[in-house]
């Protein structure tokens, strides 16, 4: 063929018009598999280093079984040498249909980020879509393909140790949190060396386990399903999420790993997801002792049938879908369906043109623990604070103070600062502790410390010299808390108390009489009531990651001014969960905190919660005013502005995040008391006035009837603006008209 013919020959096979479609390619594949081999795509093992569920004893070794083509992803395998060596199996296998590598990569992978209930307590949508950036850019460079996040489970009981995972109670703030971390995770599209595939978990309704025990029932109407635990899922699915991951829990008796209606009705027909399910750590096998089905092939049958379409770590796949063809009990194009969703992310990352494209040594050593991404970690960490309580403006600390006692048994950890679901890749070194943090900008003040007590030990051994200590400083800041390790997947706890006599320490601190500062460092809310009502400043610091110390100096100092907001609400004790901000208002509600005269409310407890859904403080005051409307009333095709000026009156400058509720008063089926419909994260200097406009259109008036129909009423709704949803500053009304 001469020259000018063949590079002719070239330029028509590259360009577009001739370039395969995914969609093409994903089919010429397809033709060229033999069962096995496509029951191979649907199966998921974990990898040798370390198990995230029960472990099943393998009578096949994992890399033949990658080499013979039965397996299609791994997870649980990072860094760039040993997802290499797992491809190279995998290119040894009859087609070379390259492995997806999984890794629950939560709030970070080398550089860990505060957890993600912590990041909520930021409000600062930019900010938690700059922290999954970085834990994909770094997951990414690290071999990683696929990150087992977000995990967008609205969670009403902090029994529930996964409340950590999330972010809290309210499907309006979920559903934005939710999409900016899949956004975050995405970055530019499947494909990018820097983005990882995301995945929407654990569908659905899982935070919703009665008694907030891990992995129990979930019982609850459609109505509740769609207003409060699917919103979050709709928005990452809009957001673009790759993947969703089915959830442990059976809901209204059907485990969710057999759910037609979640995985068929709702997520792959209503939504039209075109991405692929994977089941949790087992669930395909669960639904066996769920007594869902009788065994292995049953429950690979109803799994896949229902939608699932890949099986993690259980097997049922593997062992029992090529019998299930054969017996004419599984259609083949149920399988094609399921292995065509997977086939087309496997070229979407571009692993046919180059399996080894994220394993590249030079990258993953050139991006990990870059210092700008270490400035992120701090940002984010610095956001995520919350203050409680500052009585007298004890905070922040001069840095003129003598000394300072540090007591408590978190003054010195590393690892607990990383909180449940980090990954052991970065140096723990790396973490910075609270002691380290203070180090770094106490200025001249001596720092004095004792442990006082261990966390959960009941040894009271270490009071005294913790007290001697005390009566040395000018202040006392006590690092008090969990360990990592309470809160978190299978952690769920009967009793939140803060843990151990650590309450009896801080009680034994504050008799001396020194200004005492209390840090409460947890993935969950705890209850530590005494310390509430008797400590004039505190603290909730959740997990903070690798930059803790830095963050909680950065707030003790002033250097930072607290502008965390609670994403869940704080119960007075437990007999009040589950308790939450947008509750129906009842036919006897209390007057107020003190009325038990036949309403609904506990005679031994007020109703409210100890700490409220948006609560938190600042070191500066701000002032609303100006509530506008642009009009009174709309028809549906309509919209109001809402305007307001918000001024800082103090002397320090901070961030206020100005939340907007609304209620519609009457309605049926029943509306909530308020639902937060939007918010705004301001900065202010000291003395500056800012505009803040928000906009209600349709959406935000929008509720599900029985019939699961999105409608809207015509009548009156009421519009609250608050710094807390208990906090309200600003309130107006309009109607909605036909
Ligand atoms: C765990 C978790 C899930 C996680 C998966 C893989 O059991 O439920 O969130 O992604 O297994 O580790």
């Amino acid at each position: 063929m001469s020259k000018f013919f063949f590079l002719s020959y070239l330029f028509v096979l590259s360009t577009p018009v001739f370039a395969q479609s995914i969609d093409q390619r994903v089919d010429d594949l397809l033709k060229k598999m033999t069962l096995d081999e496509k029951i191979g795509q649907l199966n998921q093992y974990n990898g040798d280093w370390e198990a995230t569920g029960p472990v099943t004893k393998d009578v096949e070794d994992k890399m033949t079984a990658i080499r013979q083509g039965k397996v299609g992803s791994i997870l649980n395998i990072t860094g760039v040498a040993h997802t290499r060596a797992f491809q190279q199996a995998a290119m040894d296998s009859r087609l070379k249909i390259p492995l997806l590598f999984g890794q629950d990569v939560i709030h970070g992978y080398s550089i860990t980020f505060p957890i993600p209930l912590a990041e909520a307590a930021s409000w600062d949508l930019a900010a938690i879509q700059q922290s999954a950036r970085v834990a994909a850019t770094e997951a990414a460079a690290g071999g990683v393909h696929w990150t087992f996040a977000p995990m967008v489970d609205i969670a009403r009981d902090p029994r529930w140790g996964r409340i950590m995972e999330g972010a809290g109670e309210d499907p309006y703030l979920g559903a934005c949190i939710a999409r900016a971390r899949v956004k975050g995770f995405q970055g530019n599209g499947l494909g990018s060396l820097d983005a990882v595939m995301a995945c929407a978990k654990h569908f659905a309704a899982y935070g919703a386990a009665i008694g907030g025990r891990d992995y129990n029932s979930v019982d609850m109407s459609l109505r509740t399903l769609w207003e409060i635990y699917l919103p979050p899922f709709k928005a990452a699915l809009d957001a673009g999420a790759a993947t969703f991951m089915n959830s442990f829990n059976d809901l209204n008796g059907t485990p969710a790993t057999g759910n037609s209606y979640l995985l068929r009705d709702i997520l792959k027909g209503q939504w039209h997801f075109s991405g692929f399910v994977v089941s949790d750590w087992g669930s395909v096998g669960e639904m066996i002792p769920h007594g869902y089905v009788s065994g292995k092939e049953q429950a690979a049958q109803v799994a896949l049938t229902a939608g699932c379409d890949m099986d993690m770590e259980s097997r049922c796949y593997t062992t029992s879908l090529s019998t299930l063809v054969q017996q004419g009990k599984v259609p083949v194009s149920l399988i094609d369906d399921a292995v065509k969703r997977i086939l087309h992310k496997k070229f979407e990352l571009g692993l046919f043109d180059d399996p080894y494209r994220f394993s590249n040594a030079d990258r993953e050593k050139a991006t990990l623990n870059k210092a700008e991404h270490v400035r992120a970690a701090r940002d984010m960490a610095d956001k995520s604070i919350v203050l409680l309580k500052n009585e007298g403006h004890l905070l922040p600390l001069s840095t003129q103070l003598r000394s300072i006692a540090l007591i408590g048994p978190l003054v010195h950890s590393k690892k607990e600062m990383k909180g449940f679901w980090s990954q052991d890749i970065g140096a723990l070194n790396d973490v910075v502790t609270l002691y380290e943090g203070m180090q770094q900008q106490a200025g001249g003040a001596q720092l004095l410390y004792a442990k006082g007590c261990d966390i959960t030990d009941t040894s009271r051994a270490g009071f005294a010299e913790a007290l001697r200590v005390a009566q040395q400083a000018d202040v006392v800041v006590m690092a008090m808390g969990e360990r990592a390790d309470m809160t978190g997947e299978a952690k769920s706890k009967a009793d939140i108390h803060l843990p151990g006599v650590q309450e009896e320490l801080i009680k034994a601190i504050q008799a001396t009489g020194k200004p005492v500062v209390v840090l409460l460092m947890a993935g969950r809310p705890m209850v530590f009531n005494w310390t509430a009502e008797h400590i004039p400043a505190i603290l909730y610091t959740w997990w903070l990651g690798n930059q803790a110390g830095n963050a909680m100096a950065d707030v003790l100092f002033g250097k930072y001014n607290p502008s965390g907001r609670l994403p869940v609400s704080f119960p007075r004790e437990i007999g009040q969960i589950p308790i939450y901000y947008n509750h129906l208002n009842t036919g006897r509600p209390a007057k107020d905190e003190k009325d038990v005269f036949y309403v609904s409310a506990y005679t031994d407890l007020y109703n409210s919660p100890r700490y409220a859904f948006g609560y938190g403080l600042s070191y500066t005051e701000f002032k609303y005013s100006n509530l506008a409307l642009s009009r009174k009333s709309i028809h549906n095709n309509e919209t109001i502005t809402v305007t307001l000026d918000v001024k800082n009156t103090g002397k320090y400058t901070g961030e206020e995040t100005v939340q907007l509720y609304l209620r519609d008063v009457v309605a049926q089926p029943l509306r909530p008391v308020k639902e937060l419909k939007d918010f705004a994260k301001v900065k202010l200097a000291p003395g500056e006035t800012k505009k803040i406009s928000f906009t209600i259109d349709k959406s935000k008036l929008s509720f599900y009837n029985d019939k699961l129909e999105l409608i809207t009423q015509p009548g009156e709704f009421q519009l609250f603006i608050g710094s807390a949803s208990d906090d309200i500053r600003l309130q107006d009304s309009f109607q909605l008209v036909e």
